[in-house]
């Protein structure tokens, strides 16, 4: 099916006349977006699994123990799409204190998770910022602070062309709207967004991804920022309570496809394709959290049962094991500050926990060391290289 999703206009790029796409306004229209079976069937499955994953979140005594991991895996394959060659254990042994091994890019994947705390204590405080425009532009200071393409005007809504694919405009994959038409297409999107389309949840979060890709607002950022923005409105229409949805990891394995999707959107008004792919993505990322989270469960457990039972087990090491799901890593100086005791029994306490054989040293320096927590990193792990 064809239908126009938006319209050209010309303009002059160093003096080459460019065609800049301008989106037309959510939602799909002539003819509206068609909910054929397909895309029924896709919903459903996609709600069953978000409801699952809800459910095992509801579940477990403590949420939070998943909901450190996913961020940070979330955090860090939305950046790896878009470049970043941090790997999970850079970033956590930078958040243990160590010194990050490759700085801008680990700087990057902690900017997102600041970035995403962020917005959601704004849209869950009564006199925070709404989701719109204002919102987006701290969410991008706070994506762009201190690395590459922080040159780019962070915190502000461009003013320049910008392009996707080649090496100017004229020859490249996707042009977005002059910046003299971005802040009317954002502000459309948001009343959009605000409005009561009766379109289901999960559907409109698709349409809204793509329709930020399509404005691409921001110099830089706009990838991290529109996934961002499929977090936000998951939580803020109660399809999930907390960020546990780690959809980067569905777009990154079926990158090709996202970009085809995204493309098909505008050269042949395909919205149908695009949202049975999305919702097929929420399907494979909800499904593969819900996987994850019974084997932390499991992990979990079994360590806890095995570090009570053993022999070196102070009270201070049972603690230390407690904390271990929001630091999978730690050092010494980190067990110390966080226990609250002295240096010879956290050595005791993180010694117990390695002879229980939940923590390894994984640096082999005699200085400095790190131990993390493998067993809980062997499960946050698959997807994250
Ligand atoms: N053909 C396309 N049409 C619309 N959006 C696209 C297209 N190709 C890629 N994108 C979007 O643009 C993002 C990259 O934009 P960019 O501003 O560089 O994001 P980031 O800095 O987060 O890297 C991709 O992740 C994707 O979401
Ligand atoms: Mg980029």
């Amino acid at each position: 099916m064809k239908r126009e999703t938006g319209t050209y206009r010309v303009t002059k790029w160093e003096n080459e006349e460019v065609q800049a796409f301008v989106p037309t306004p959510l939602p799909p229209a002539k003819p509206p977006l068609a909910l054929d079976d397909d895309i029924r069937r896709s919903l459903s499955a996609a709600m069953n699994a978000l409801g699952k994953l809800a459910i095992a979140a509801d579940m477990v005594p403590n949420a939070e123990w998943f909901l450190y991991g996913f961020v940070r895996k979330e955090a860090l394959i939305t950046s790896q799409i878009e470049g970043t060659q941090a790997t999970l254990q850079d970033v956590l042994a930078f958040e243990a204190g160590e010194k990050a091994g490759r700085p801008e890019d680990v700087r990057e994947v902690c900017n997102y998770v600041d970035a995403l705390t962020f917005a959601r204590d704004e849209l869950a405080r009564p006199d925070g910022l709404p989701l719109a425009t204002r919102l987006f532009c701290n969410i991008h200071k706070r994506l762009m602070d201190g690395v590459r393409g922080s040159e780019k005007q962070p915190g502000e809504i461009r003013r320049s062309q910008n392009w996707i694919g080649g090496s100017r405009p004229g020859n490249a994959r996707f042009v977005p709207p002059p910046p003299d038409l971005v802040p009317e297409a954002l502000s459309a999107l948001e009343k959009w967004i605000h409005g009561d389309d009766p379109l289901p949840p999960l559907i409109r979060i698709g349409l809204a991804h793509v329709q930020f890709e399509t404005i691409h607002p921001f110099l830089d950022g706009n990838g991290r920022i529109g996934r961002l923005l499929v977090a936000l409105l998951v939580e803020h229409w109660g399809l999930l309570k907390t960020p546990l949805l780690y959809l980067s990891v569905a777009f990154k394995r079926h990158r090709q496809a996202y970009y085809d999707r995204l493309n098909g959107v505008r050269v042949d008004g395909d919205w149908e394709s695009w949202i049975r792919f999305f919702l097929d993505c929420v399907t494979e990322a909800a499904d593969d959290a819900v996987a994850s989270a019974q084997r932390l469960h499991t992990v979990t457990a079994a360590d806890r049962a095995k570090v009570s039972a053993h022999a070196r087990a102070t009270v201070p090491a049972i603690r230390l094991f407690e904390l271990l799901p929001s630091h999978p890593m730690v050092t010494l100086s980190l067990a110390i500050k966080l226990l609250g005791v002295s240096k010879p029994t956290a050595v005791k306490a993180i010694a117990a926990l390695q002879a229980a054989g939940v923590l390894r040293e994984i640096t082999g320096k005699r200085r400095d060391r790190v131990y993390a927590y493998h067993e809980y990193l062997r499960v946050l792990s698959p997807d994250t290289d």
